[in-house]
């Protein structure tokens, strides 16, 4: 399929970044239905899709499009097979978990035509590690978004061995038309370009604070004083989810038996027992009311 074939987009995982694709995607005038195990969920992402789309209404990068109404138009269900007959494109953005990536893929194979094409959104794992349970893995590549989308305007097109040139090349396209800018990697590797450096960043602020160096917030006033930035690492943890942030530590904790990274997971997993995930739960390192 070339990227001018695609019409219709899948997100699947209706969280933080599920929302932000689907609201990117609609907005360049795809047809895009969300997809959740929970309607909790989906309800949520609407009303939070209903926010972010008067808040982007204005920047200059959706003046081509009423971006209240594109996200109106946007479907959600919790029933994988009325979703995924019409599909051209799967995006996933479900937990960062490759037996749950698996899963999902697995059941979309049976459901989606042939010609669609598989693109997941891992933050740090590789395709590879779940190609063989899509059933298609010449059609599967990451394509892999940076928060939030509307303008951290690049996107990680990464092959495992197994993609096709053709898989490439569609999504790269694609990556095109809902105004990402793509970087293409000609190679897996976890951690991509981007997170690859900032995943360094976050592992050097978590362990200072979980081996009690500095608080949460003199390690922030550093970057940002020297930086200039407005947010220092745990700030924009709070962005990303704490919940995410643990998901990544955990699994590079167990998959390495690294004793820093064990402690710097329980250091994580210490917010998230007080229901501190972040923005998205009001909590997290900081307070957002
Ligand atoms: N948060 C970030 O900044 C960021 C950036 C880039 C990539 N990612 C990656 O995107 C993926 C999702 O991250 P997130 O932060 O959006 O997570 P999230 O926890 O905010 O959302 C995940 C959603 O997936 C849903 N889900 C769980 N199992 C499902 C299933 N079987 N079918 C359909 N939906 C299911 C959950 O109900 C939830 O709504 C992860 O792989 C993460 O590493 C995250």
């Amino acid at each position: 399929m070339d990227a001018d074939d695609i019409r219709t987009v899948l997100v699947v995982g209706a969280g933080t970044m599920g929302q932000q694709i689907a609201l990117q995607c609609a907005a360049h005038g795809f047809a895009v239905t969300l997809l959740d195990t929970e309607q909790a969920a989906l309800d949520r992402a609407r009303a939070r899709l209903d926010a972010l789309a008067g808040h982007v209404a204005s920047d200059p990068a959706f003046a081509h499009t009423d971006v209240v109404a594109d996200v109106a138009r946007i479907s959600a269900t919790t029933d994988p097979a009325e979703a995924a007959h019409a599909a051209d494109l799967v995006s996933e953005s479900v937990p960062e978990d490759p037996a749950l990536k698996g899963r999902v893929f697995a059941e979309l194979d049976r459901l989606c035509a042939a010609r669609t094409i598989f693109a997941t959104n891992t933050s740090s794992l590789v395709p590879s590690l779940f190609a063989d349970a899509t059933g298609r893995p010449d059609r599967l590549a990451a394509l892999h978004f940076h928060q939030p989308v509307w303008s951290a305007t690049i996107v990680d097109v990464m092959p495992h061995p197994g993609t096709s040139p053709e898989t490439v090349e569609t999504l790269v396209g694609f990556a095109g038309r809902i105004g990402q800018v793509p970087i293409r990697l000609l190679r897996e590797s976890p951690g991509y370009v981007f997170n690859a450096m900032y995943n360094a960043l976050n592992r050097e602020a978590i362990t200072l604070a979980a081996n009690g160096v500095a608080t949460v917030e003199d390690i922030d006033r550093a970057w940002t004083t020297v930086t200039k930035m407005p947010n220092g690492p745990f700030g924009m943890l709070d962005h990303v989810g704490i919940d995410t942030a643990w998901h990544i530590t955990d699994y590079w904790a167990r998959t390495l038996g690294d004793a820093q990274l064990t402690r710097n997971a329980a250091y994580l997993k210490s917010y998230l027992d007080q229901g501190r995930a972040g923005v998205k739960s009001g909590r997290g390192f900081y307070d957002y009311g």
